[in-house]
């Protein structure tokens, strides 16, 4: 079995909790990770294990043993950080959201299509086994026709002007850090298409959405996605159709658990599927198949996914006169 050489890029929440996945990954080598600051990769290569710790994302992007890129910063951060990684010839997995808007993730994929390498979104909700099972039940017909989607992903979060989070330099924001996983299914179950996007936000003291409300209209269906910062724990997702529908768990993009109800709301059909380590493993196994496979493009998590998700964004945020700086 092919061992992959991985490097993490930056030492915040999620880079933890993602290195804790590659640790459970027999064919992941955590190799290298790169932070500003050197005693900060000194203590996250400690923790984890790392080969390397790099004091500046420049130098981990010139090691030449890394085969695959993990980008964990800011959004606002990220295509600096994907262009430097694609310019020394890695292959990439980057977070959501790819980038602050369309344009700048069309030019990453453009880059690294040149270059022959791998790049995807680190959707992690597509590679789950259970948004597996609920694609194909979907396209095995057992909800029959889709009518309606009600996503929502809103939990509290305490304002702190140092977070990311409500940072328009960071790239702050519900729309970009939540509403990416609800739009996301909606694309996948009604198409990347939709006839029209109505949408409001509440926008709060430093510029940034505090949360969204979207309704995307489609020929025969819409749907309805609540996100934000400002209500406690709403993360459920149905998808309803002419002859019954699909119920996600709680929190419905990392939910172990997917139903399939009739047309009477009765369940017919339940799968629960445990993670092997904390979720994020998938994504990982999805990376290495494609490496191994020589793809340059994941099939669970296609480059037309992320754009479709990047222009829906782009359009909320054009009606809410919502620019980020520089942009
Ligand atoms: N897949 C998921 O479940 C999930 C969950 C949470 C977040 N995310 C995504 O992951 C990314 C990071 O989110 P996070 O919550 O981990 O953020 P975070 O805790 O703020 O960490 C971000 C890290 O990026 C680096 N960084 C580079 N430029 C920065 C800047 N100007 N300000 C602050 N940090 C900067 C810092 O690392 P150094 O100081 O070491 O350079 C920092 O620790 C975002 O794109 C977010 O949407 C995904």
């Amino acid at each position: 079995m092919k061992k992959y050489n991985w490097a993490v890029i930056g030492t915040g929440r999620i880079a933890h909790t993602f290195a804790e996945a590659l640790k459970g990954c027999d064919d992941a080598v955590l190799y290298a990770v790169g932070s500003r600051s050197k005693a900060k990769a000194k203590s996250f290569a400690e923790e984890f294990g790392f080969e390397k710790a790099y004091g500046s994302y420049r130098e981990l992007a010139e090691d030449k043993n890394i085969d695959v890129v993990y980008i964990a910063t800011p959004m606002s951060s990220h295509f600096a950080d994907v262009m430097l990684c694609i310019e020394n010839g890695k292959n990439v997995l980057c977070e959501k959201s790819v980038g602050l808007n369309c344009s700048q993730a069309e030019q990453m994929i453009s880059a690294t299509k040149e270059k022959g390498l791998f790049f995807m979104e680190a959707m992690w909700m597509k590679c789950r086994p259970t948004y597996l099972k609920a694609i194909e039940w979907f396209n095995s017909g057992r909800i029959g026709a889709p009518e309606y989607i009600k996503a929502d992903f809103c939990n509290l979060v305490e304002y702190d002007p140092n977070d990311r989070l409500f940072s328009p330099e960071c790239g702050g924001g519900a729309l970009l850090d939540l509403a990416v996983y609800p739009l996301t299914l909606v694309s996948d179950f009604l198409g990347r298409e939709p006839v029209k996007i109505t949408s409001n936000a509440h926008i709060g003291r430093d510029g940034v959405d505090l949360s969204n409300s979207i309704l995307l209209d489609y020929e025969n269906a819409y749907a309805s996605v609540n996100t934000g910062f400002e209500i406690p724990n709403r993360n459920n997702a149905v998808i309803c159709g002419s002859k019954g529908s699909i119920l996600f768990g709680d929190w419905f993009f990392c939910t172990c658990e997917v139903s399939l109800l009739d047309h009477n709301g009765k369940v017919i059909e339940k799968s629960i599927i445990e993670n092997r380590i904390n979720g994020y493993e998938y994504e990982i196994e999805e990376v290495h198949r494609c490496l191994n496979s020589g793809l340059t493009e994941s099939s669970l998590v296609p480059h037309s996914s992320t754009l479709a998700v990047m222009t829906m964004m782009d359009t909320c945020r054009k009606d809410w006169k919502m620019l980020y700086p520089n942009e």
